[in-house]
This record gives C-alpha cells, structure tokens and sequence, in this order.
C-alpha cells in the first residue's frame, strides 16, 4: 500500500514492507514466506492462535532475531542486517520487562523510563525533559518515580514499559500482547490508552494480540495469522463480512461465541 511520501518525512515514520519473510526453528517454519506493507502512521494488529508465529514475526522487524530468507524495508531501506537501535524501533514485551532493581525514573541514574535514553549518552536535563513529556502524556505521576517495579500494579507496570519504549519517539513501535497481564478492568482502561497515544503520537505500530475484540477496536488492519502465514490481511469491518476462508470465519465465530457466552452468564 502507498500512501502520500512527503507524509513520511513529516513525521518520520516507516513505511515497512516484508518480502517472502522466513523464519525456521529447526522443523518448524514460525515465519513461512510472508510479504506484506504496514503504512506510516498505522495500527496494524496481528492476531492468530498460540504458536501461529506471531512474536517471531515481532522479533524479526525488531532486529532481534534474523530471518533465514526475505527482506525487511522501512522506507525502502533494507534493514535485514541493522541492530534493533539502528532501526529506531522499540518493543514493548507482554511481561513488561522493566529493570526490577532500577526506580522508575531517576534524571541522574540509570531508570527504567530513561535507559534508552542514558544508554545514548543524552545530558540529564534533555532526559528530563523527554521522560516529563511521556509521562505527562501517559499520566504516569510523579509519585510513581521513586519506586522500583516491585512496588507497582500490572497497570503501572505497563504504562512504564509503554513510556520507556516511547520516551524517544521510535520510528516503529512493536507490542507483543501487551495487555495479556493486565486485569480486565485495566484491560479496557489501557486498550484506550493506546488508541489515545497512538492517535496523539502517530507511531506507525505492529499490535500483536490474541484478543479479537482488542484488535477490533484498535486497529486500522488486521492480519490473521496461521501456522506461519498472514492468511487475511483486511481492515476490521472488511474482516468480518468478508473472511477469506473457514480458519478466518471461524476465528471470528469463536471469538463472538465467548463473548456472548460471557453475557448469557450473567
Ligand atoms: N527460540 C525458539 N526456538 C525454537 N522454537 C521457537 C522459538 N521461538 C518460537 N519457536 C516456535 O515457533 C513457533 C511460533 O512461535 P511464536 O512466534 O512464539 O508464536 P506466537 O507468538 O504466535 O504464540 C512455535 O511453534 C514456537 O514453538
Ligand atoms: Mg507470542
């Protein structure tokens, strides 16, 4: 998909495009030959069952991992061989993966909101400054700031991890389930803190999730995932008139099942 150039250097974001990306592990093929683009400024969402191949997928735009054939292009750049920082994106994990010794923001220290940050040698008043601009925005108080993650809720635990991976605007954001551990009620709560921070923000994001109902409601395309492969690549409404085959319609089924399973309960 193409979309307006000049927009990307407005706002410096990605388009990324895969080609015939491949990723085995010994016999199983996680990432099986896919080629799709992710315009600027997009929420794309990944669903598909566990172990379909969703993280791994992640981990390849991430430059965590490297793929056994295929290419990565953000802006018809190939990145196959640039280090995650080389790329500029960031990665928000399911279990958050905060520093359990580090408080959550300290200007002179190493913290968990402003490591990447550090880590570049920035001087502590632009570290300041950048991590007061985030938490602002994700209305993460100052109260907070002495504390270690120990001491705070799954809620807060996930606010960090989304400041930490946003407190330098990274050119591409991937979240791997990133609200799988929070309580339902934060659930909702945080689902629309993302389209909040995303709509403000305009990170082109890769919001991978097994929830239907959260990817529904966040994104601007869905791609359904199975055994390996995007097996539907369509926007949500798209989604649910027209599913490309039986896998699709019955992933949905199931997913309006459970939900009206869960209102007959009460
Ligand atoms: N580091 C690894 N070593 C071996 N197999 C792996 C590794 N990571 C993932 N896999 C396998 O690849 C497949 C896809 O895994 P994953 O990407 O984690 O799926 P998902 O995130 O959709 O649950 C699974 O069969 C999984 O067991
Ligand atoms: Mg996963």
């Amino acid at each position: 998909m193409r979309l307006v150039r000049a927009h990307a250097y407005t706002h410096g974001m990605a388009e990324i495009a895969v080609d015939g990306l491949t990723k085995r592990f010994g016999t199983v093929v996680a990432v099986d030959h896919v080629t799709a683009a992710i315009s600027w400024g997009e929420l794309f969402a990944i669903v598909g069952p566990t172990g379909c191949g969703k993280t791994t997928f992640l981990r390849l735009i991430a430059g965590l991992i490297h793929p056994d054939s295929g290419e990565i292009r953000f802006d018809d750049e190939v990145v196959n061989r640039l280090s995650p920082a080389e790329r500029r994106v960031r990665m928000v994990f399911q279990d958050f993966a905060l520093y359990p010794h580090l408080k959550v923001f300290d200007a002179r220290r190493y913290s968990n909101l402003g490591f990447p940050l550090k880590l570049r040698r920035m001087p502590a008043p632009r570290v300041k400054e950048l991590v007061e601009s985030i938490t602002r925005r994700l209305r993460i108080g100052h109260n907070l700031f002495a504390r270690r993650p120990g001491e705070l809720s799954a809620g807060q635990k996930q606010k960090v991890a989304v400041g930490r991976a946003l407190a330098l605007p990274p050119r591409v954001l991937l979240m791997d389930e990133p609200l799988a551990n929070l309580d339902p009620q934060s659930r909702l709560a945080a689902r629309a803190e993302v389209k909040r921070l995303h709509n403000e923000l305009g990170v082109t994001t890769i919001y991978v999730t097994h929830d239907l109902g959260e990817a529904f409601s966040l994104a601007d395309r869905i791609a359904v995932m199975r055994d390996g492969q995007f097996v539907q690549i369509a926007a949500p409404r798209e989604l649910q008139r027209n599913p490309a085959n039986e896998f699709v319609a019955e992933f949905i089924r199931s997913f309006q099942e459970l939900n009206r399973g869960l209102l007959e309960d009460r």
